[in-house]
């Protein structure tokens, strides 16, 4: 295959917000995941444990969304603010059916976020929810004046207002969200949007719940009948190796389930094509953010496990998966200007494992850890020649995908994603319009297909200096080995 970049050639910035996460109360991701209380065995600030903040920090997690997904149109607020034995504990229905203690709220979700150095996105509750109780929570973390809901904030030990700009209007609407209809969701937007003010300078980023998969009918309709009272539109799309019903193992799986994985994965460049194609219709100059907030892989829970509680064992499909999925997302990052991978701790494509007071980083987080130098910079144009396509039965994709950027000091980053878990393939980098200086690599492999990181072995999967590496004047040639993500920086 032959990359040939025109590092002169410069497209859109890379959002920073693509590289993403998502944190739902669900399972074991804020309890025993980000936030263990005042469990005197693991080390906390105020509640959240150090080691994940300490590993959230270094791959620069730029937006975390909370508190659902599903649970968000299920969620009160105000349960989850005040003493701590005063509030109110509630089942939560949709995962599990165990008692939420509240404990972890809004003051603990954006003190985490403080901690980590990200941006917030909060889910509001649509289904469940009233529009006073909206407008509410905006004005409670919001507004610096006097008013009932600051005053709270205030009593509560928060004296300055939070900067809240990402905010979602609903959840799965069509779905777990209220079950609605896209011309009933797109009213029902309008009206709870029109409580939603701006307080000083925080300017509330409006995001609306966005179709399953390939529903385009539900992008359209919005488009027409919201259009640019909303900022961004969500789409949710998992990957998933079997049916709904039986989706297969994490780490116990065949070559049939690994191409099936890659074949969803690889959808989502369609999915985000033909749902852009209808935005520009209506949006052509790209106001209007396509955010994935809900993406990655699903499988079958551990066994064991609750089933509501969605744990899964990542490996080096995953971390494939994830490659393939962020190179899409640059690829497209005109339209595609945020993406929250599902899920940040302990739930469906994790990069951060924990068991009590042990905690692992996933085959996933090293590929955030590799990419991180998207962020923010500048998508060069990059022609892809020759691919490779990865064949099994009756599926074909293309077995290599690619990326390329460059920093503001001219450094480029370029990243691949091999999902053929087989066969290695060479690539000539054929760089234009910059002198090649220097080149690093980094390789993410494993020696099987499900090799994973575990408790007791948690460096089995990590990125390695990528060896021989050829450059002759401005071509580099390199050897992407079978299953593999590689990132290279070019000086
Ligand atoms: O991420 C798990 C669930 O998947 C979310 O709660 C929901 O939005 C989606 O269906």
């Amino acid at each position: 295959m032959r990359l040939v970049i025109n590092a002169d050639i410069e497209k859109n910035q890379i959002s920073k917000y693509i590289y993403g996460h998502f944190s739902e109360h669900l399972g074991r991701c804020i309890y025993g995941g980000v936030y263990v209380g005042d469990d005197p065995e693991i080390p906390n600030i105020e509640g959240m444990r150090t080691d994940i903040i300490e590993a959230l920090k270094q791959i620069r997690i730029p937006v975390l969304r909370w508190p659902g997904g599903c649970f968000a149109d299920d969620y009160h607020w105000q349960d989850g603010i005040g003493p701590k034995e005063q509030r109110p504990s509630m089942v939560n229905k949709n995962w599990g059916g165990v008692t939420e203690d509240n404990s972890f709220g809004t003051h603990e979700f954006l003190r985490f976020c403080e901690l980590i150095g990200a941006e917030p996105y909060i889910n509001g509750n649509v289904g469940s929810g009233t529009v006073r109780e909206m407008r509410d929570w905006v004005e409670y973390m919001t507004f610096d004046g006097k008013s009932p809901m600051a005053d709270q904030r205030r009593a509560n030990g928060q004296e300055d207002p939070w900067k809240v700009q990402f905010f979602g209007i609903g959840n799965e609407a069509w779905g777990c969200g209220g079950n609605m209809r896209p011309e009933y969701y797109a009213d029902e937007f309008r009206k709870f949007n029109t409580y939603l003010y701006n307080y000083g300078d925080n300017k509330l980023f409006r995001i609306a719940s966005g179709a399953s998969d390939n529903d385009y009918n539900w992008t359209r309709t919005l488009m027409d009948r919201i259009g640019s009272r909303m900022d961004g539109i969500a789409v949710h799309h998992y990957s998933v190796a079997g049916t709904w019903a039986h989706k297969g193992s994490a780490l116990d799986f065949t070559e049939d389930e690994w191409a099936a994985s890659m074949k969803s994965s690889w959808w989502m460049d369609e999915l985000i094509t033909r749902h852009s194609a209808i935005m520009d219709e209506f949006d052509p100059e790209k106001k209007i953010w396509l955010i994935v907030d809900e993406w990655g892989n699903w499988h079958d829970v551990e066994e064991g496990t609750n089933p509501g509680f969605l744990y899964q064992q990542n490996s080096v499909r995953d971390a494939v998966v994830a490659g393939m999925i962020l190179n899409i997302f640059n690829h497209h990052s005109d339209r595609v200007r945020m993406a929250n991978i599902a899920q940040m701790v302990n739930v469906l494509q994790s990069v951060i494992l924990t068991e009590g007071t042990a905690m692992v980083k996933t085959p996933t987080y090293h590929v955030f850890d590799m990419y991180k130098d998207h962020q923010d910079a500048t998508l060069v144009d990059a022609a892809e020649i020759d691919v490779p396509a990865y064949k099994h039965g009756d599926i074909c994709i293309p077995a290599v995908t690619s990326s390329a950027s460059k920093q503001a000091d001219g450094t480029l980053l370029v990243t691949f994603s091999n999902a053929d878990p087989c066969e290695a393939h060479k690539v000539m980098i054929d760089v234009r319009g910059k002198a090649v200086h220097e080149v690093q690599g980094q390789v993410l492999t494993g020696d099987a297909m499900n090799a994973a990181n575990t408790f007791e072995a948690p460096d089995t999967v990590h990125p390695v200096p990528c060896e021989g590496i050829v450059t002759e004047d401005c071509v580099i040639q390199v050897e992407l080995p079978a299953r593999s993500v590689v990132s290279l920086t070019i000086r």
